[in-house]
């Protein structure tokens, strides 16, 4: 038995975001029909293509666990097919830009008239106010949610960061959103709607930084490197490079082997429980007790000084070997891993979180099955689905089309081509 089994979702999501979310709830057990525009898909199929001919690793790789169901929503037949799709599953999910879903004769009221146990779930760029009719994508939402203003280095432009906070994080973030409403549910027999709204999300993620902000009132930012080097800081929160958020100061090192490999560093944290030990490691002992060295404070303005002595010890060391002197003292380290190192780690592939899917177009591929590990709800990753691959079996077993009506769906087009997908 799976977590959410029993609980089917119209997954009316494209892109990124809210395939996330998608994907999460078909890895907890849920049914998961995917509705596509027919004869077209979502356009992430045809994104980033490496394989002429074949769903694109974009895709495939966020739309797993999932069946696929090609519809015309906009056509009589294809609004009879919605209307008992909603009917009959438990909650909808959908990315569309503000103001779509209205428009497809689908808005949150008539969802309520027509299946008040119905929970809709959207992401959206913004939120209730003056940009809620914006269009959003993963940076646009970097920016307008604090990360993108502190990422990055002090003296150069706001930077992106590789993680897909606004679109994955916002999907995460809607997805715990159906888990409580359907909890709701259980005592309250309602449905509900939920939003989350990716500038929120990514905010949400950037919440010290929102701490520091406040904090700039009363006085510098002492943990920051800028403060040690004598530098003033404005009225927000500024770009601190690879400090770390909290109270213990780290920085990204490099390792043996820098010169050639982009990837050969540490990030290595002086954290003040462990100092003594970093003392011996560095080949510094008398910094144990000099006063200038042995305090937080005192080393605060010296932080230039001290990770420079770190650092020609680091660069002695694999980025491996740093782990595995530092870690039984305690010192906090972390080797900087390639994506390549991760996609090759023997415990990643053990704990299914890099999984090996096999997929009838493209063959292997390599994807990132579900971060979270449940006891009693083992995820099995399966393939994405073809587009409109399921949509017969959909319209029968779940839908109770058959014979003739069938065959009016079928016929009227608003479900693409049948029969012209052969899956294996
Ligand atoms: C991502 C985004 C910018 C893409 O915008 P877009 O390409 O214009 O796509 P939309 O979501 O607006 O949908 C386009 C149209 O397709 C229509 N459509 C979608 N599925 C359909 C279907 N199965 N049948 C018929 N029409 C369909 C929509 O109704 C809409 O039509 P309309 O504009 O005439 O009302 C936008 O969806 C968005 O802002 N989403 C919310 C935020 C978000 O999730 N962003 C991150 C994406 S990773």
């Amino acid at each position: 038995m799976k977590a959410l089994e029993g609980i089917k979702v119209l997954d009316f999501t494209h892109v990124q975001s809210g395939p996330t979310c998608t994907q999460l709830l078909a890895w907890l057990g849920a049914d998961v029909i995917k509705v596509e525009r027919a004869g077209v898909g979502d356009a992430t199929r045809q994104q980033l293509v490496d394989k002429p001919g074949a769903d694109s690793l974009y895709f495939t790789m966020l739309n797993h666990n999932k069946r696929s169901l090609e519809l015309n929503t906009k056509s009589d037949e294809g609004k009879e097919v919605l209307t008992r799709l909603v009917e009959t599953c438990d909650v909808l999910v959908e990315n569309f830009a503000p103001g779509a879903l209205d428009r497809m004769g689908f808005g949150w009221e008539n969802i309520q008239k027509i299946n008040p146990r119905m929970i809709m779930a959207s992401v959206k760029g913004f939120g209730p106010g003056r940009y809620e009719d914006c269009k959003v994508y993963e940076n646009v939402a970097q920016c307008a949610g604090g990360s993108a203003s502190t990422t990055g280095w002090r003296d150069d432009r706001p930077m992106v960061t590789g993680a897909q906070i606004g679109d994955s994080g916002t999907g995460l973030h809607l997805a715990f959103g159906i888990l409580a409403a359907l909890f709701q549910r259980e005592k309250s027999g309602r449905g509900q709607r939920v939003l989350a709204a990716m500038q929120d999300g990514v905010l949400n993620l950037c919440r010290v930084k929102l701490r520091d902000q406040q904090r700039l009132a009363a006085g510098p930012l002492d943990e920051y490197s800028q403060f040690g080097e004598g530098i003033e800081f404005g009225d927000s929160v500024p770009r601190a490079g690879n400090d770390s958020g909290g109270g213990q100061p780290g920085r990204i090192l490099k390792c043996k082997g820098w010169e050639t490999d982009p990837n050969a560093y540490t990030y290595f944290i002086t954290q003040a429980a462990v100092w003594k030990h970093v003392c011996d490691v560095i080949g510094k002992p008398e910094w144990k007790d000099d006063p200038d060295y042995a305090t937080p404070k005192a080393r605060l303005p010296r932080l230039n000084e001290i990770f420079e002595a770190i650092e020609a010890w680091t660069m002695t060391k694999t980025k491996f070997e740093v782990m595995d002197i530092c870690n039984p003292l305690d010192i906090p380290v972390g080797p900087i891993l390639s994506m390549k190192e991760i996609a090759e780690d023997p415990d990643l592939r053990k704990t299914g979180t890099i999984v090996e899917v096999d997929h009838p177009q493209r063959g292997k591929y390599l994807t990132v099955g579900c971060p979270v590990k449940l006891s009693d709800s083992p995820v099995e990753v399966s393939r994405s689905p073809l587009l409109g691959e399921h949509t017969v079996e959909i319209l029968e077993g779940v839908l109770g089309y058959s014979g003739a009506d069938l065959d009016r769906i079928v016929g009227s087009g608003a479900v693409g081509k049948v029969g012209a997908v052969a899956a294996e």
